[in-house]
Order: C-alpha cells, then structure tokens, then sequence
C-alpha cells in the first residue's frame, strides 16, 4: 500500500520535471488471439477474437503516446500478426505486423511485443495481416485523441465510433481453399454487413423485403453479440462520428435519416469541411462527420449502411439514432434513408473529389515534382489455370523470409532480387479483356531512394470478363500520400498538368474506379519495408498488391522475434552459436 502511494507520487514529480513529454503516456495491452464461437449476425460460427472479444479491443490513445501490446498467439495451428492501419510507424518498421514484410508471423503459443508511438491523431483500426485473417473477424478500432492541451479544428459534444465490417457464414479458411482453386471458386457476396462487428442476417432473407415493419422491428432485436448498438442522443448537440472499413470485400455508403453530416476527417488527416447526405466508405479508409441532432426529438431515425459498387446481394446494416427521452424501441417514422444506384460511379467519383485538405491546417504541401513515377497496371490475369490478380502483370506471392530482414542483412536469396516494372506496356488496352490473359507470380521490391518524392499512377482496367472493371481501395503503410487526381481511361502524360497540388488531401487509402486511374505521390523518407495493396481481402490475396522498400540500411536494432524465421531465422541461429552477426 504505502510504496503504491509512494510510486504514484514519483510518477507525479517525474511528469513534473520532464515537461518535454508532458502528458505523453505508455499504454500497455496484454492480449491472446484464438478463435472462439460467435454469433456476429444471428448465425454462430467461428470468429477470431481478442481476449475473449468481437471485435478486438478498442484502443484509445492521446498522440504522442507509446503503445505496448503484448501479442500472445492462442490459435492452436496458425501463425498470426496485427496490423496498426494508418499508423505510420516511424522508426519502427518491425512494428507493423505484416506477415512477410515486417515480420515472421507468431507462432502457435509465442508472444510478440508490438511497441510504437501513434504521432497523430485520427481515427484508425487495427487487423490481422496474414492470409484471411482479417476476413475471420480480427479487427478492432484504435483512436487517437489530440495532445493534452491541443485542440482539435471542429466542436463537439460528444461522438460515437463506429466500425464497419462484412461477414460471410463460410469460414474464411475454406474461402481461402476456394480463391486458390482451379477452377476458381468465388466466394460471393457477404451474408451480413456489420457494425461494431453486430448484424441482423435472419430478420430478413431477401433484401428487397428488408424494409417492411416486421423486419425493421426485427432488426432492433438480438442478442448480447449481435443486438444493434444504438446511437442514443440528445437534442440540439453536435456529435462526432467516427467510422471506419475494415470490409473484406465490401465497399460501403453509410447514412443517417433526416440528417445531413459534415466531413471533418479522412484516414486520420483533417479535410476542408464539406456537407454530404451520405457517405461512401471503401475497405481501409476511415471518416469522421458531425452531425447535429436539430431534427423532431420525439422521433427516432435510422443510420444505414448499404453496398456501393457490386450489385448488392447483401441488405444494409441499420441501426438507431435515439433520441432521447424518446423510447428506444420506438420505430422511426421515415424508412431507412436509401443509398445511390450502386453502379452510380459518378456519384462516387465527385463524392472523393470533394475530399480536400483543411486549408490553414497541419497537412504539409506536396513537392512539386516527383522524382520517380511509377505506373501500376491493375489486372485479373490466368497463372496456371488458376485466378488471380496482376499489377504490371506481375502478382505478388511473398516469401517465407520478411523483407525487413532479408534486405536489412543482405540476404539475396530470399526474394526476386529482379524489381518489378515501373510501368506497363502502354499500347495495352484498358477497356477490353487482356489479348493475352496470362501473368506470372512474383515477390520482387520496388526499392525507392531514401528522401525521394514518388509518383505512382494506379490504372485500372477491364477484368477477365468484358465489361467488367471493379473498385480497387489501395492502402499504403508506412505513409499518408497526397491524392493528386482521379481520372478517367488511360492516363497520358498531359494528366499530369491537372495534378491538384494545391490542397490534395493525404490520406493512407485512395480508390481506383473502374476504368479509371488516380494519381498519389508520397516522400520516401519513412525507412522500411512497406506493403502497398489493394485493401480488399481477397483481391490480396490473389496477388493485387506490392511491396515498397527505402532506406533499409539505416534501421538499427530489428528485434529478433521479427526475424526468426526462413533465412533471416537460420542467421540468428548462426549468432547464437557464435558464427556470426547480424
Ligand atoms: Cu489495412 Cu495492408 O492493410
Ligand atoms: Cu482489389
């Protein structure tokens, strides 16, 4: 008791004497992954989860704080990894826990220590990063708050943080035996759309009915798991909405009846408020809008979430904005606001353009010129017979020694020490299927010099089937990129003269429309080895993505737990017994 006081009182003087890192706090996790049976939408099956937990924990963070999880892997036959997304892990590469890349993935029964600083604010979450983990449930939400003192550029009263997720009853493990067959098997579209990883699947079996009396009501009920969790409010207030995609496949538009919103935040960046109806959210982006509660208080409304993009099998989550004093369980008078036409791409297109940087605001402006360009040719190819995806005709396989070591030590033998091309054959005609279909796999690394400005042009183009271009979210680690431009086509090289380098939002997540391109740029000034990839599951896992390198050779100090494994994992071995050193 009396060294508890006196301990407590040493922590008060020590934040007195330092006031550097004033405020700034160690937080410290101890989580177990496993799997555990859950009932996410009414159905039980098998979910990943934290602690006994679905959705994982929420963290929540002032920036500047360090964050410490102790990861302890209780699957019985699989490795795993956490991705921190949006978390840019300066000055530690190991830390973001991507299978392959940053790290060996853990071991059955092994612990592994994530520790890193979350430098800004936002809103993030945080997913598993091996195989189809992230499609099995392991997710959670990780908020930043501003530094103790800061503020930040927009009032509220209060806010709500809401997840977005999309759940398939087949378990992810036999949807990853189905996207690696030949014939391929497709694993469809998603039974249930989540919020807070809660959703409503046996209210009703057919979308179009899901909007009558009987399955609203339903829709209000459940149980513990999968009960929706209800936004209750008062009147005359601002709130904050934070929402995030951690989808699989799904891209998503999220509304509140009778409410507009206000755009204040994109992947942890502030943006030039802008007012909407309505929200698209791709896979890896997250928001936050404010929203007034200015509407009758003796009613409720309904807040939805309906697919955009893919002609939707799957009905919109909804739950309740409650006002109260008002009942809960009073149903709200307006039905469930409806979403754009899903194919409404336009819609889509000028809703992204509008997401600008906050003028007068922290986001720094973009170099003027890039120093190296980088085109990436999106497309579903044929390896073998077998589906996949190809950027530059190449797709991506990775190796069994994470890139973090292997380049840090040298270690050529570990992946295609051939880089992949910079561009693709202009002459390819992005509006028809391939002539030629067929591609080839790859590990090789796009190795980019320390401290230089990178262009990389994202075109998409038509998949195996004619008339066929679908939406791809890509996600860069390791980075916020300024989005320059989306376009339609083919890009040319006088799209470059329309670059917006004005007030380009940054962001960690940028979309490419069917046939469309867009156009990113980023500093390579974050030393690591970084994933930079379509953010829907499956296309990952078919090979759509690639893998940045920059100034590896000034890491210091890879933990040996990053490492023990393939080639870099032999090495250790070596040091141990004294033969060398890394
Ligand atoms: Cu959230 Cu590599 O992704
Ligand atoms: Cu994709």
């Amino acid at each position: 008791m009396e060294s508890s006081v006196v301990v407590c009182c040493l922590v008060i003087l020590i934040s007195i004497i330092t006031p550097g890192s004033w405020g700034a706090k160690s937080r410290h996790f101890r989580w177990e992954v496993e799997y555990m049976h859950w009932s996410p939408d009414g159905m039980e099956g098998v979910v990943m989860g934290i602690n006994g937990q679905f959705p994982g924990p929420t963290i929540r963070a002032r920036a500047g704080d360090t964050i410490h999880v102790e990861l302890t892997n209780k699957l019985h036959t699989e490795g795993a990894v956490i991705h921190w997304h949006g978390i840019r892990q300066l000055g530690t590469p190991w830390a973001d826990g991507t299978a392959s890349i940053s790290q060996c993935a853990i071991n059955p029964g092994e612990t592994f220590v994530y520790r890193f600083k979350v430098d800004k604010a936002g809103t993030y979450f945080y997913h598993g990063h091996y195989g189809m983990q992230r499609s099995a449930g392991l997710y959670g939400s990780l908020i930043v708050d501003v530094r103790e003192g800061d503020e930040e550029p927009f009032e509220y009263d209060d806010e709500f943080n809401i997840l977005l997720s999309d759940w398939w009853h087949k378990g992810s493990h036999e949807q990853e035996v189905d996207l690696s067959s030949n014939p391929f098997r497709w694993i469809g579209e998603p039974q249930t759309l989540l919020i807070n990883g809660r959703g409503q699947y046996n209210c009703s079996l057919a979308p179009q009915l899901s909007h009558s009396p009987a399955s609203l009501q339903c829709k209000l009920r459940g149980s513990e798991q999968y009960a929706p969790q209800l936004l209750r409010v008062r009147p005359h207030k601002t709130y904050r909405l934070r929402i995030a995609s951690s989808t699989a496949l799904a891209s998503l538009n999220l509304a509140i009846g009778n409410h507009k919103m206000t755009v204040v935040e994109a992947d942890g960046n502030y943006v030039h408020p802008f007012a909407v109806e309505n929200i698209d959210v791709y896979s890896g982006e997250s928001y936050s809008v404010l929203f007034t509660t200015d509407q009758d208080p003796s009613n409720n409304y309904w807040i939805s979430v309906s697919v955009r993009g893919r002609e939707p099998k799957t009905p919109p989550a909804l739950t309740i904005l409650n006002y109260r004093p008002t009942p809960a369980s009073k149903l709200p008078e307006s039905p469930p606001p409806v979403a754009p036409a899903w194919n409404d791409y336009k819609y889509s297109v000028a809703l992204s353009k509008k997401v600008l940087a906050l003028k007068g605001g922290s986001t720094p402006k973009p170099p003027a010129r890039p120093d190296r360009r980088i085109v990436l040719l999106n497309t579903q190819n044929f390896i073998d017979g077998y589906t996949k995806w190809a950027i530059n005709n190449v797709s991506l396989v990775l190796p069994a020694t994470p890139y973090l070591g292997s380049i840090r030590y040298g270690l050529t033998r570990a992946f295609d020490q051939k880089p992949p091309p910079d561009d693709f054959g202009r002459e390819y005609e992005i509006m028809k299927p391939a002539g030629n279909q067929n591609s080839s796999y790859g590990n090789g690394v796009y190795r980019l010099r320390f401290n230089t400005t990178v262009d990389v042009v994202l075109q998409n183009a038509n998949a195996l089937k004619a008339n066929v271009s679908e939406i791809h979210p890509w996600h860069l680690h390791g980075h916020d990129f300024w989005v320059l431009g989306y376009g339609e086509g083919k890009f040319a090289e006088e799209d470059e003269g329309r670059f917006n380098l004005e007030n380009p939002p940054f962001k960690n997540t940028a979309v490419v429309f069917p046939y469309g391109w867009t156009a990113v740029r980023f500093v390579a000034d974050n030393p690591g080895v970084w994933a930079f990839h379509c953010h829907i599951e499956p296309h990952l896992h078919m090979g759509m993505g690639v893998v940045f390198a920059e100034g590896v050779r000034r890491i210091k100090n890879i933990p040996g737990e990053a490492l023990g494994c393939g080639l870099t994992g032999k090495l250790l071995m070596k040091k141990k017994n004294g033969t060398t050193g890394i």
